[in-house]
């Protein structure tokens, strides 16, 4: 029997590309080369099943001459690489890998506002520099965790793990914003009080975003959504680059207008907006919430997971467009 050809976009685990060479023929770009969406495509034509990370875009223009490919399994629980609604008109199954990067990132998104709060990254390039001298008051002095009110805008799993944590462990007061408001059963489980946008940019002293990307979340937070922040608050983006207007956060962590802020994620990454690599109150990250290695362990087998389960036996594990 002919074995399904597919393709690894990224280099990813040795052993994920063993596990998926017993059911398929397998071409991999282990080097890592950085294709463009032609050498993609080229590459993607005469195969039945895409292994993507997030960074490869997948859309109509591409899926025109891919006419054999049936699925494209992405090691990401984010999709905005996806243009689903072209590959459900393709016949091309997307799949996410969600749920098991969940605490892992969640504990990153603290990490960061941690390090944020408390100036952490801007401490040691100072001792480094070798510019501490002597103790003194004000040294670096942030602001506090425990007892201070974080907001969560983007409550699916992750923002409710972020939100767990600061309620459960650093007794936070948690207000959150969401497309739609959660069972009461869970915002009692997260600590969580509903409130909308403006109130929680408002009143929060803490502001995380995990809202997933979409034309409707651009820019989530720009000019005038900072200018509602106190002046003292923090600002930490986990979730995409462009919620935030990079250009305009610039501005206001150079203007002071908030305290400071923690990014993972930049508009146009892995480039990031020059204004921020030159703002000392900004705590910057290159797009690793999600990297542990059991948690991107776990990611590449639900990716190679669901190629396997779809391309032999028709079922997804994670479907996001089943027919
Ligand atoms: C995700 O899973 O969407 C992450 O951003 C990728 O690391």
């Amino acid at each position: 029997m002919t074995r399904a050809k597919i393709l690894v976009a990224r280099a990813i685990f040795p052993e994920t590309i063993e596990k998926l060479k017993t059911h398929f023929e397998v071409e991999s770009n282990q080097a890592d080369e950085t294709w463009s969406p032609s050498q993609l495509a080229d590459r993607l034509k005469d195969k039945a099943g895409a292994f993507t990370t997030g960074t490869e875009r997948i859309d109509g223009a591409l899926l025109d001459g891919c006419p054999h490919l049936r699925i494209c399994a992405n090691m990401a629980v984010g999709y905005n690489n996806f243009d689903v609604d072209a590959m459900t008109a393709h016949g091309v199954l997307a799949t996410n890998a969600p749920d098991v990067l969940t605490e892992t990132t969640a504990d990153f998104g603290f990490a960061l506002l941690m390090a944020t709060a408390r100036r952490v990254t801007e401490s040691e390039h100072f001792l480094r520099a070798g510019k501490w001298t002597k103790w003194s008051y004000d040294m670096f002095a942030g602001s506090d965790i425990h007892g201070s009110t974080l907001g969560i805008i983007g409550m699916g799993r992750i923002g409710q793990g972020i939100a767990r944590r600061g309620a459960m462990g650093f007794g936070m007061k948690v207000v959150y914003h969401n497309r739609s408001r959660l069972d009461a059963a869970i915002e009692a489980q997260c600590g969580a009080t509903y409130v909308s946008k403006e109130e929680l940019l408002r009143t929060a002293d803490h502001v995380v975003l995990v809202v997933p990307y979409s034309a409707a979340s651009h820019h989530t937070i720009g000019e005038a959504e900072l200018a509602l922040m106190k002046p003292t608050a923090t600002l930490v983006n986990i979730a995409r680059g462009g919620i935030v207007d990079d250009a305009a956060l610039a501005k206001a962590l150079k203007d002071k207008r908030i305290a400071a802020a923690g990014l993972d994620v930049f508009e146009g990454e892995p480039k990031v907006h020059p204004d921020l690599l030159t703002v000392p109150n900004v705590v910057l990250t290159p797009h690793i919430a999600s990297a542990t290695v059991p948690t991107r362990r776990a990611m590449a087998d639900l990716a190679a997971d669901n190629l396997i389960a779809y391309l032999t036996r028709g079922e997804a594990l994670t479907p996001l467009n089943p027919a």
